[in-house]
């Protein structure tokens, strides 16, 4: 299909889309939208928690030159992946119990391929690798040696882990011996999960999500990032979602699977995140140190982000800019 054609596939698709989407005076406004031949759309990165700055950056430079989402979320994240002083994604992150980082990754793109790799040890990039699972095998996700081996196969870097730094942190945890497991502390201070999502100049959007999990898991533990429908998931036809915080609270509820369909109902990007929240939190007894947070962008553009706790907050790139945004919250945490 030519771009143009394509294009324009795109926006009829898009009216169609909107008509199941919003109330018919909105669907009206989009119809008429739809008739001219071409439009082009704004493009716009959003990723969780501060480092999603830096991040963004690199993403931009992909989106705003005309370059395709799917390479934006894998160049973006890819920065926070390679920061050794970020201690819950990629190579300096910290440890499972045992002393070995594992670290989790996927993407999804606007086909609604996906790739994903899980308890992945010693190799730099696994958002890479991930998306090499989704272009070069017929499978969605590898784990564990069976990951690290086809990361090899493709030329990947071996890299040591932990940091040295890192190994000296768990050793003092091991020996004080905290409850970190029971009262598992994140929030906004040591940040969390990288999960970034993008809507290219042809409308298409893309997500990934990668992190070292939750530090000093227990050894196999995988979290909520690398499965797609809990840390992240894409439906070009109406919007993406990422997700942030304890994994296992994610996976309850299919958190960004559920996000992407209450904007399918009709809900706006930010109420569809506060109504995945508000189930979360029925769905727990205890949610002392239960933090989690949602993002979410719609086909349009428009972003959306709460939280259990106050805390949650994301970067924001537009041709306005590279923003921190604070997120809506439930609750404060005393
Ligand atoms: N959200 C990251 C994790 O729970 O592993």
């Amino acid at each position: 299909m030519s771009d143009l054609k394509r294009r324009t596939f795109f926006k009829l698709g898009l009216a169609g889309a909107a008509l199941s989407i919003f109330k018919p005076s909105r669907a009206g406004e989009l119809l008429e939208e739809s008739t001219m031949r071409v439009q082009r759309s704004e493009p716009i990165v959003i990723s969780t928690w501060k480092h999603g700055l830096e991040a963004n950056d690199e993403a931009w430079k992909v989106i705003s030159s005309g370059g395709a989402a799917l390479d934006a979320v894998e160049n973006g994240v890819k920065v926070t992946e390679a920061d050794i002083t970020n201690r819950s994604v990629g190579i300096g992150g910290r440890p499972d119990s045992d002393g070995h980082v594992t670290l989790d990754a996927c993407i999804m793109d606007h086909n609604s391929k996906c790739g994903a790799v899980a308890c992945l040890e010693g190799i730099d990039h696994p958002i890479s690798v991930a998306r090499k699972v989704m272009e070069e095998t017929p499978h969605v996700m590898l784990v564990g040696d069976g990951a690290r081996e086809f990361a090899l196969e493709k030329g990947f870097n071996k890299t040591k882990t932990p940091l040295k730094e890192v190994k000296k942190d768990w050793k003092d945890w091991k020996k004080e011996e905290k409850d970190k497991l029971k009262n598992p502390i994140i929030n906004h201070e040591n940040h969390d999960t990288i999960g970034m999502l993008a809507l290219d100049t042809n409308g298409n959007l893309s997500g990934s999500c990668t992190t070292s999990g939750w530090g000093y898991k227990l050894p196999g533990r995988v979290g909520d990032s690398p499965i797609i429908g809990a840390g992240l998931f894409v439906d070009n036809e109406i919007g993406a979602a990422c997700a942030t915080g304890m994994g296992e609270a994610v996976i309850r509820i299919a958190g960004s699977h559920t996000v992407v369909e209450l904007m399918r109902q009709g809900n706006s990007p930010q109420k569809a995140c506060e109504i995945a929240v508000e189930r979360i939190i029925e769905k727990h007894d205890d949610l002392m140190g239960l933090q989690v947070g949602f993002l979410a962008l719609d086909k349009f553009g428009n972003v959306g982000a709460h939280s259990v706790y106050y805390g949650f907050n994301y970067a924001a790139h537009t041709e306005d800019g590279n923003n921190l945004i604070d997120a809506s919250f439930d609750r404060n945490w005393d």
